[in-house]
């Protein structure tokens, strides 16, 4: 981000991925960040940036999936902080890429759906208050082309394409409710990444798609609210 200040960012899935390059990008521009995952004080790549940058870095272990986690977290980062300027809701999972109705799991829709779309909303209920009174706050909700119902010319992976398509609609919605409050809501696909989830076979580094992402993310406005972007900021079909 641009700003002259730190700012105070919280993402979940930091501890590798896009969220820890996030992590590490936003940390070498001078900014404070909470850093949550499952894994988030046993990653390797979290304890380096700890090393690196003392009390910027804060770690918390939590799962997204579960609201007595996310209420802890929340009470965490708001007894260590007063207010917040963005959330990024980065975690995600992808299970079966190549299923069908005949052997789609539906217990694997499900849990996929707990963790890429109600996680979000969980999150951002608990830390509304925080960001409420943050400067220029924002909500970054990680989607995927693939929840693009208008791009979907392949099916399968059901899971995944439902639950972020279902993500698209909640982010909309806290776009309306959240405007009250000046918070900017908008969903953003990272394109296909290098990551243990994009896999090797993709064309963009880590490093690329989160530059490009994070000056989007600063550049967004209260008019783009509810919308649908890819890294650059540009409007994508739903
Ligand atoms: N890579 C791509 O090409 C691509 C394309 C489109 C969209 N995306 C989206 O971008 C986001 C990040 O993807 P990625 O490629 O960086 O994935 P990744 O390498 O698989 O990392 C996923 C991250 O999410 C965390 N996580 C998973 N379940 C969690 C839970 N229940 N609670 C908290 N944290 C959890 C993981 O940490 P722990 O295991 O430690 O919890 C990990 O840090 C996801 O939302 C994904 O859908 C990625």
């Amino acid at each position: 981000m641009t700003s002259e200040h730190p700012r105070r960012m919280i993402l979940t899935g930091a501890s590798r991925g896009l969220g820890l390059e996030f992590t590490r990008y936003w940390l070498a521009a001078g900014h404070h960040v909470f850093a949550l995952a499952r894994s988030a004080s046993t990653s390797d790549g979290l304890a380096k940036l700890a090393a690196d940058h003392g009390k910027a870095l804060h770690r918390f272990d939590m799962t997204v999936a579960d609201e007595e986690s996310v209420t802890r977290a929340g009470a965490h980062i708001g007894a260590t902080w007063d207010a917040a300027d963005l959330l990024l809701n980065n975690a995600g999972i992808y299970k079966h890429k190549g299923d069908t109705l005949a052997d789609l799991n539906l217990d694997d829709c499900l849990e996929t759906i707990k963790v890429n779309t109600l996680g979000p909303i969980r999150m951002a209920r608990a830390l509304r208050p925080l960001l409420r009174m943050g400067d220029r706050p924002r909500i970054i909700n990680m989607t995927s082309l693939m929840g693009s119902i208008a791009d979907n010319s392949s099916g399968g992976s059901w899971g995944y394409r439902m639950s972020k398509t279902a993500l698209n609609m909640a982010s909309r919605n806290m776009a309306h409710e959240l405007a009250a409050d000046g918070i900017i809501t908008v969903v953003i696909h990272p394109g296909w990444v290098r990551t243990d989830m994009g896999g090797a076979a993709a064309p963009l580094t880590i490093q690329e798609a989160v530059a490009a992402m994070t000056r989007a993310m600063d550049n967004f406005t209260i008019a783009q609210g509810g919308g649908f972007y890819d890294r650059n900021g540009e409007p994508m079909p739903w």
